[in-house]
């Protein structure tokens, strides 16, 4: 058991919801919270069908749900539209004039979209896709810094039927390459440039770059001028975006969509091989990140909701841009760092804009508070009334800075599990009805049916360690891995028999409450991001003067975990000073520089079994400085292992 878990099982600190924040929620107890959660679990067709006609459907489905395991199909037969839903239906209420985004740049411009000035730059830009031959399942690859024009994209994608796949702006030309690839993609949208911590990032290079050699299945790149710096148009190939604007009308109906038409792709990386491609479709998806926004933030019209993720994550698609903007929600997104040009902006734009729920994550908390109190002291953030939390485990002791200092002990937490393939939160505390404990991700959300099971696929008992699965089919589930279904049996629907098998490890309380050890797979989760060991490898292996390599994560204070290489150098090459930093640019280059070794430690050879397989638990035991414990009488080379954990830096 980590030392992590076993503090916050320790943890005895519960913290109900006020009468007052209680009396005002959607659901105001725990035996609210439990009888809608059993009639979700017993009778899901009646409870998502309830919810599901809160959504404007254009033909009504026949059946709510059909499954046949692992295929899931949610309102058989309906038609809707996201956009649609997101927003031409807020146009005929009091809505039509709300601030739909409220936007900072880097730089600190500010721009507020009306939802009926989004919806006219959606419908425009829409008619934009259209001209560039853009067709319903065309798939179209986004790669754009953290502005309105991103959700402007994303939402006329989903106008027309064009399934997006969104490419975070971190990541690098070899990986929008690979992304490209797999998806085969027709058309890219970009900037020319983003900013980030007062740099630009040259996302429009990056493009080129991609696609130098080999034009592959992309036909058009619209470009949208963001930062002003010079990029090469390539003839035929690359228009701009404000050009194209102007050819075009607002007038774009939303396109009837089968609920199980492809909404988006996102990639996100596995235990194995290359990041696999998160098919998400349209009407249960929708549904869940519709009622997970609605009882889990309990958004009110009056709200300023501010989630901190970029639109390249799957949190930036559920909690920027559908989920509130299908509530008719104020979202507020900002571009840039948190700690340009000091290390109070986030304060900074809670205190003007008058945030009133924010959502960001731990790796975000245990900076804020390594950079000090005395950043926060300078601003009113009076204005909060819910915070939240996402994308690993938070300490106690966070959740208690968090509480206090940010949350001026006032303001629930809910912290929230979930994943790129659930597509909305799963598991929570309801702000108004369920206790929060701190370092606890709380109980299962309206039709999740998520239990701990031993490796044998049995439920355990309270305070028992085990993998996290999904029982049942949930409406915002991923359909598949695009293009490759036995890969997402294997992956999730073989593990543990009739469940989904998520890849964590977590116990759960005496009160059923979830407490999330983190992964237990050979994915790593650094600061937030998801990056798969076998992809570093891969990247580290494909250096001219490697040999082989092997890559496990190590606690960190800041960044939660930290990756750490070992490896093997081809025979003839000497271990040069230069040659670490060199190897950590080249993973950075051929993945993106969130995924850097933070040590790489040279190696004669690694420890393997009998069978060849690499001994990771060994590894990861020699990168956290532990000593090394259990059998390790099958090695292949004992000698290996004293040498691996005295070659540090
Ligand atoms: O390990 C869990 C962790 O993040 C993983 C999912 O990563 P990704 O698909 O990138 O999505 C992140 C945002 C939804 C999970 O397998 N994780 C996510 N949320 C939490 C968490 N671990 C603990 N507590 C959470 N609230």
């Amino acid at each position: 058991m980590s030392t992590a878990i076993e503090s916050n099982l320790k943890e005895k600190r519960v913290f109900k919801p006020t009468k007052e924040f209680s009396k005002a929620a959607r659901i105001q107890s725990l035996a609210q919270y439990r009888e809608m959660w059993e009639e979700s679990i017993e009778r899901p067709d009646k409870f998502w069908g309830r919810e599901a006609s809160e959504l404007t459907w254009q033909t009504k489905w026949s059946k709510v749900l059909d499954w046949k395991e692992p295929y899931a199909q949610w309102f058989v037969g309906g038609k809707l539209n996201v956009s649609e839903n997101c927003l031409d239906r807020h146009l005929l209420t009091a809505r039509k004039n709300k601030a739909a985004i409220i936007w900072e740049g880097e730089p600190g411009e500010k721009r507020v979209l009306t939802y009926q000035q989004l919806h006219r730059e959606v419908c425009r830009f829409a008619n934009v896709l259209k001209r560039n031959k853009i067709k319903k399942g065309d798939r179209v690859l986004i790669y754009m810094p953290m502005i309105p024009e991103a959700a402007v994209a994303m939402l006329a994608c989903a106008r027309i039927g064009a399934t997006h796949s969104v490419v975070f702006g971190g990541f690098s030309a070899d990986s929008i390459r690979d992304r490209i690839t797999d998806s085969k993609a027709v058309m890219v949208i970009t900037t020319d440039g983003g900013y980030r911590r007062g740099s630009i990032v040259p996302l429009k290079k990056n493009v080129d770059d991609a696609l130098r050699d080999d034009p592959q299945s992309i036909k058009k790149v619209i470009v949208f001028r963001r930062a002003g710096n010079d990029v090469h148009i390539e003839e035929g190939r690359d228009v701009w975006w404000h050009r194209e604007m102007d050819y075009v009308n607002a007038v774009c109906p939303a396109e009837p969509l089968d609920s199980e038409h492809p909404l988006f792709i996102l990639y996100t990386s596995g235990s194995t091989g290359k990041p696999k491609g998160i098919l998400h479709t349209t009407g249960g998806y929708l549904l869940q990140a519709y009622a997970t926004s609605k009882y889990v933030f309990d958004l009110r019209d009056e709200d300023v909701y501010w989630c901190t993720a970029d639109i390249g994550w799957v949190t930036g698609h559920s909690y920027v841009v559908y989920g509130p903007l299908a509530c008719g929600a104020t979202s507020l997104m900002y571009e840039g760092a948190p700690n340009w040009p000091e290390n109070d902006r986030f304060w900074r734009i809670i205190e003007e804009y008058a945030v009133t729920v924010f959502y960001t994550a731990p790796t975000a908390i245990r900076a804020f508070i390594r950079w000090g109190d005395q950043w926060i002291k300078k601003h009113d953030l009076s204005s909060l009334r819910l915070l939240g939390s996402v994308g690993e485990p938070i300490s106690p002791d966070a959740w208690m800075w968090y509480h206090n200092v940010i949350g001026g002990g006032r303001c629930p937490i809910v912290d929230t599990w979930w994943q790129t393939e659930t597509g909305a939160i799963m598991i929570t505390t309801l702000p108004g009805a369920i206790p929060a404990k701190p370092g606890s991700a709380g109980l299962p959300f309206f039709g999740v049916d998520a239990v701990i099971v031993d490796d044998d696929g049995k439920e355990v008992g309270p305070n028992v360690g085990g993998k996290v699965v999904i029982r049942k089919p949930w409406p915002s589930m991923l359909r598949s891995i695009y293009g490759d279904k036995p890969r997402y049996k294997k992956t999730y629907w073989s593990e543990v028999k009739g469940a989904y098998f998520a890849g964590d490890g977590a116990h759960r309380d005496k009160d059923g409450y979830f407490l999330i050890a983190g992964r237990i797979d050979d994915v790593l989760n650094v600061a937030g991001h998801r990056l798969g060991t076998s992809e570093i490898e891969g990247a580290l292996g494909s250096h001219p003067a490697v040999a082989e390599a092997a890559v496990v994560g190590r606690p960190d204070e800041l960044k939660g975990q930290g990756v750490v290489a070992f490896v093997v150098l081809k025979g003839g090459i000497a271990v040069e000073p230069h040659l670490r930093e060199e190897l950590r640019q080249h993973v950075g280059q051929v993945i993106g520089p969130i995924a850097k070794p933070d040590d790489i430690r040279f190696a004669e050879g690694l420890p393997k079994t009998r069978s060849g397989k690499i001994m990771r638990r060994l590894l990861k035991e020699i990168a956290g400085g532990k000593a090394i414990t259990g059998d390790t009488t099958t090695l292949e080379d004992l000698s290996i292992i004293a040498k691996l954990s005295s070659n540090s830096d």
